[in-house]
């Protein structure tokens, strides 16, 4: 390609004349017609991506400027994408070698107006981007008075929610509106990554470290808590939500988690409490149950759960069996299943009210259902 380099070369730094390519006077100069190309499809490519949905609802504070930097970012983006497609492609066009030519091309040494050009303009856009990216972050993450702290904890495959100054944990993260909050990322085994598209937010979780983030949740509802590493066979698995509700709401969940969490109310349904543990605690992050619309295959299918149980009543209750497959998983390994996997702080995130629920819940079901 050194030839039709060397002629792009020229082309390039000399718009006026053109010696090897004797062109009419009716036509375009190269450079001319390469950025008319460059700049309709430009236009056209930005106006494409601008027009597409790229981000799910705006949950937070934050979540403006961040689709506002992304907007910039896809602006300054597009054209350098298609000007460097349109050269590349006009080039293997224009200066392609004639048929039957089988010569050297000319030994050409660089070009230096268009090498200035070529790394200044780069250099000030990518400096300006980055400029404008840490000024954003450092906004968006800066400290704010009356914020709530929660302490994040993840671990294959589960979340944990810790709220030191309520002195609550739960499985399930709720949050007051209009409150910042300032998570406090822990993991207990390997990489994990705190995701919430929602809030335009995502925090690595490392060993042996803290990390932090800050968000304000300004609307209400609930969203996905994700995990952005891969951390394992459950990664995919590692999926909670986040409920984001009025204040009063929120104090009166922090009440409720206090006075023994979801543990059935007097007159409250069994069943639909003990789905609503299993939800909240994460189970259907790994189990299948089809009462609760779990899918999932990491775990033992807990379909089957009371014939499982029988089979083990030689050294324990059902009961006891379950109960303690909850708080100490490795206990007792189903066949094909490794122990490890899940997490052994269910004893400590869940109140024995709780434990006792799931417990009958997870029995209950399969009772009813082998019973069929
Ligand atoms: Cu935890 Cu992926």
């Amino acid at each position: 390609m050194p030839a039709e380099l060397y002629r792009l070369a020229r082309a390039l730094s000399t718009p006026e004349s053109t010696p090897e390519e004797q062109r009419p006077a009716h036509q375009k100069h190269p450079l001319a017609r390469m950025l008319t190309i460059g700049v309709i499809a430009s236009v056209i490519g930005v106006l494409i991506c601008l027009q597409i949905d790229w981000f799910p609802t705006q949950g937070s504070a934050q979540a403006d400027q961040i689709d506002t930097l992304y907007d910039v970012l896809l602006i300054a983006s597009v054209p350098v994408f298609v000007l460097v497609m349109t050269v590349a492609i006009y080039c293997v066009f224009a200066f392609r070698a004639k048929p039957g030519d089988r010569g050297d091309g000319a030994h050409i040494h660089g070009n230096t107006k268009l090498e200035v050009v070529w790394v200044t303009i780069p250099f000030i856009i990518v400096s300006a981007l980055a400029v404008y990216g840490w000024v954003v972050l450092d906004d968006i993450e800066a400290k704010k008075s009356g914020e709530l702290v929660v302490n994040v904890t993840g671990e294959q495959f589960a979340w944990s929610f810790d709220y030191p100054e309520e002195k609550v944990g739960s499985n399930e993260l709720v949050l007051p509106l209009d409150r910042p909050v300032h998570f406090k990322i822990h993991a207990k085994d390997v990489l994990h990554s705190f995701w919430v598209p929602a809030f335009r937010m995502k925090q690595d979780a490392v060993p042996g470290i803290e990390t932090n983030t800050r968000v304000t949740p300004n609307r209400e509802g609930t969203y996905e808590v994700v995990c952005a590493e891969l951390c394992g066979i459950g990664h995919a698995t590692m999926r909670q939500q986040v409920r984001v509700v009025p204040v009063s709401e929120w104090e009166a969940w922090v009440e409720d988690q206090r006075a023994g969490g979801d543990a059935p109310e007097e007159g409250e349904d069994p069943i639909a409490a003990g789905r609503e543990i299993f939800i909240s605690a994460g189970c259907n992050a790994c189990h299948t149950l089809d009462d609760a619309n779990a899918t999932a295959a990491v775990g033992p299918d807990l379909n089957q759960l009371a014939a499982v149980a029988e089979d083990r009543e030689g050294r324990t209750n059902a009961e006891e069996y379950v109960k303690e497959s909850i708080v100490d998983p490795p206990a007792f390994v189903v066949e094909g299943y490794d122990g490890d996997t899940m997490p052994g702080n269910f004893g400590d995130q869940l109140t024995p009210e709780e434990i006792d629920t799931l417990v009958e819940y997870l029995l209950g079901l399969s009772q009813t259902e082998s019973g069929k």
